[in-house]
């Protein structure tokens, strides 16, 4: 028997389980090896201001809007344009934002795959076995690359086929705390060795001199991946939310932790370089950047941990790959909950067939990609540099002049009464109306153009 649309959508437990679930989406991949590095090459702290600045100004409003958009119709992104407007554009912005999902799902399961197999990496070096750590350390090897995504897409597919509080709202409470715990705990051990000093001096000293109109671009693109903005994620988990609930609170926690855990996971990274700079290890690429990305997480830190050697050097590798693979998980089940929810909601498709379906299909492309790495790139440039953003232009632009802000503003009253005349509903209606789509709209002819 096929379920109806609504029947069964599921809802969020607690408003503690939805944070927590946000937190998990928007804390991953992006926050703990990209923020840091990209903070390095960029001015340090003064990185960090301009990207708290984005995050607070355009960040936290367009969450606050996808949050809207998904509790007041409670249903899918396609569903809920469809809902709010006859206009017959803006059901395909919802499309595109499903479509983003899959596509940035098909790669991120990729590179979720290589944290979880330097867990084993890890332990092989531990344990002398130097053949099986450089096998499953080489990416050049598609059917190692293959092998983990699979692996990674299965965990992803078995905590979705148990529903919103089951699912995703039980293996996040506990994979959070877990993930808040070993950052703390592998950030104070690194800040207090000899030789830290230098990396959280790079990392927080700002130098002003750097801020230019390209790194407020990188930090604004980096504001929407990090945040898990347009392409529907909040829609989608907003759509759980019950009316008690307070939107802008609650965005605002999210928005709190994901700076949160970025600025610890800067505080743990950059250190980190610099300790195994002093050890030898190369962290300069031939033009005097920092080695971001792969390199630095799977070279760098892995010589660091081997140099270290013995039970130290096993465990800090060990807890910082899970970690990095925790983060990711969190962030993976909510890219494969929006195609998943379209499925359910739009064709009346049973949530654990619906799981299935869609992440063997994003398995399908997630496959080809690990025997040809380098498609990362050009899947990662059109449908999160250019993608996100336009997802959140539109919804900006759908809500500033279709649905309208007051309409919005109203879905914000349930779960807080005195918001209705507050200076905070004005701000927020000139922001989605004029200054995001505006910036936006610069960051995107940047990126295409400049
Ligand atoms: N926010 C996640 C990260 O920082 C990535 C992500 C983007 C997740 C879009 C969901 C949607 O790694």
């Amino acid at each position: 028997m096929a379920t109806s649309p609504t029947e069964n959508r599921g809802t969020w437990n607690s408003k503690f389980g939805f944070i927590l679930a946000a937190a998990g989406s928007a804390v991953g991949l992006g926050n703990i090896w990209r923020f840091p590095t990209e903070a390095a090459s960029n001015g340090g702290a003064a990185f960090l201001i301009i990207y708290i600045i984005c995050v607070a100004l355009i960040g936290l409003p367009v969450m606050i809007a996808e949050l809207s958009i998904g509790r007041s119709t409670q249903k899918n992104p396609v569903g809920a344009f469809r809902a709010l407007s006859n206009n017959k554009f803006f059901p395909l912005v919802g499309f595109w934002g499903v479509l983003c999902g899959v596509m940035i799902l098909s790669f991120y399961t990729i590179i979720a795959g290589w944290t979880f197999s330097h867990v084993f990496v890890e332990i092989f070096t531990f344990m002398g076995m130097d053949g099986a750590a450089g096998l499953l350390a080489d990416f050049g090897n598609g059917y190692i690359n293959a092998i983990f995504a699979i692996l990674f897409m299965g965990l992803t597919i078995l905590i979705i086929r148990g529903g919103v509080s089951e699912g995703i709202e039980r293996a996040t409470k506990l994979m959070m705390p877990l993930l808040v715990l070993i950052l703390v705990i592998m950030t104070s051990y690194v800040i207090f060795q000899p030789g830290a000093t230098e990396g959280l001096e790079v990392y927080l000293k700002p130098d002003f001199s750097m801020i230019t109109g390209e790194l407020v671009l990188a930090a604004l693109g980096q504001a929407f991946f990090s945040l898990s903005l347009g392409m529907g994620a909040l829609i989608t988990y907003g759509s759980y939310l019950s009316k008690k609930e307070n939107i802008v609170e609650a965005a605002s926690f999210v928005t709190l932790a994901d700076v949160g855990i970025a600025f610890l996971a800067g505080l743990l990274i950059m250190p980190t370089i610099f300790l195994a700079q002093a050890q030898g290890v190369e962290i300069y690429d031939g033009s005097g950047n920092f080695l971001a990305g792969p390199a630095l997480i799977f070279q760098i830190l892995p010589e660091l941990f081997a140099q270290m050697g013995g039970f130290l050097g096993l465990t800090l590798g060990v807890s910082f790959f899970f970690l990095l693979s925790l983060a990711a998980l969190t962030s993976t089940i909510s890219l494969l909950e929006v195609p998943t929810s379209y499925i359910i909601d739009e064709h009346g498709i049973r949530r654990k067939k619906a799981a299935l379906y869609v992440g063997l299909s994003v398995l399908v492309i997630s496959i080809i990609i690990s025997f040809n790495t380098g498609l990362i790139d050009v899947v990662d440039y059109v449908f999160s540099v250019i993608g996100l953003p336009l997802g959140g232009l539109l919804i900006c632009i759908f809500i500033g002049y279709f649905w309208k802000t007051k309409s919005a503003v109203d879905e914000m009253k349930h779960g807080f009464k005195d918001i209705r005349d507050s200076w905070f509903t004005s701000l927020w209606s000139i922001f989605i109306k004029f200054v995001c789509p505006i910036i936006i709209i610069i960051i995107l002819a940047q990126s295409l153009f400049g």
